[in-house]
């Protein structure tokens, strides 16, 4: 089955291959398998003897990647929820201490965007969701109807870089006190009508809820503080000479990996393979309009 029948068509397949360079008999820790993507190209290549460990906070992903990548005798999978923040939780559950390559592909995947029921789409109507697990309490909904307007505004300008993030914070807040603000599709025009009103200038050609979507789903997820967590106990899970890889989809993913390399080279942790951050080639970014904005960063763990 080609890649592209997942419905979401992993990025910078070939710089992956390229720079994790994978080898039969090798330990992989994919901690956001999502539908299986990258899994089902570097599980062949760390056959006969490897282990894959792939892991996704999402058990309707992780459904249906174990229904994807078809069992193998020649490779030991093991698929399982959590969050790859707690990476040495999980490797030692499974009784592995370490690994020879860890992927992290972060954000949501295309499945994900797609189902309405998710409610991370501003385009498909649906409920303020937003949770990569869905057994987590907080939803979007919540962090949209109780926050102060200072603390949406914040929330809208660190997470989402959104240039508009007071007039938007204070938008909602009056659509709100009106009414609860429980779907998708009325904040998307909460936000659209700060600048259709021409209280703010949109900048560029995307959604003007764009960001703000974004913002949310970052909060509610913690991805960044997940990111640094990783990045942080990554040193103790990755073995000496392994290799680990980062795809970042926004500057604040990107300069979080970018200082965690910097500070792991001056401390004789990590040695950056990649020198600038590889982007998708021009066939890839046409084919796929998600690897437009994929930055792809990869370290080796130095020898202690
Ligand atoms: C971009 S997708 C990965 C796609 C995958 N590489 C593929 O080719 O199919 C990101 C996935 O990471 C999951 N995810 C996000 N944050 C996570 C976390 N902290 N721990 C585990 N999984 C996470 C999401 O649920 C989503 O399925």
């Amino acid at each position: 089955m080609s890649t592209a029948e997942f419905g979401h068509e992993p990025v910078l397949v070939n710089p992956i291959l390229k720079w994790l360079d994978p080898q039969p008999g090798q330990v992989v820790f994919d901690g956001t398998l999502g539908l299986g993507g990258h899994a089902g190209v570097l599980v062949p290549k760390i056959a006969p003897g490897g282990r894959y460990i792939g892991v996704d906070l999402d058990e309707a992903m992780l459904a249906e990647a174990r229904r994807r990548l078809a069992a193998r005798d020649d490779v030991r999978l093991d698929l399982v929820q959590g969050n790859y923040a707690d990476v040495e939780e999980i490797l030692a559950g499974l009784g592995a201490a370490t690994v020879d390559l860890a992927l992290l592909d972060l954000g949501l995947n295309s499945a994900q965007l797609d189902e309405p029921a998710r409610g991370f789409s501003f385009d498909k109507d649906g409920p303020l969701d937003m949770r990569f697990n869905r057994s987590q309490k907080e939803q979007a909904v919540d962090l949209v109807n109780r926050l102060s307007e200072s603390e949406l505004a914040d929330l809208f300008y660190e997470f989402g870089q959104e240039g508009a993030s007071r007039k938007i914070a204070k938008r909602i807040c009056q659509v709100r006190h009106e009414r609860r603000i429980t779907t998708t599709k009325v904040l998307a025009q909460a936000v659209a009508s700060v600048f259709d009103s021409g209280q703010a200038r949109q900048v560029g050609k995307i959604h003007p809820a764009t960001r703000v979507f974004q913002a949310l789903r970052v909060a509610v997820n913690r991805e960044l503080d997940n990111l640094r967590a990783f990045l942080g106990r990554a040193a103790k899970s990755v073995s000496p000479g392994g290799r680990l890889a980062v795809i970042s989809f926004h500057s604040l993913e990107d300069g979080i990996v970018k200082r965690c390399f910097r500070e792991g080279k001056n401390a004789g942790i990590w040695s950056e393979l990649t020198r600038e951050p590889v982007v998708a080639d021009e066939t890839e970014r046409r084919s796929n309009p998600r690897a437009r904005s994929a930055k792809l960063r990869v370290a080796a763990r130095l020898e202690p």
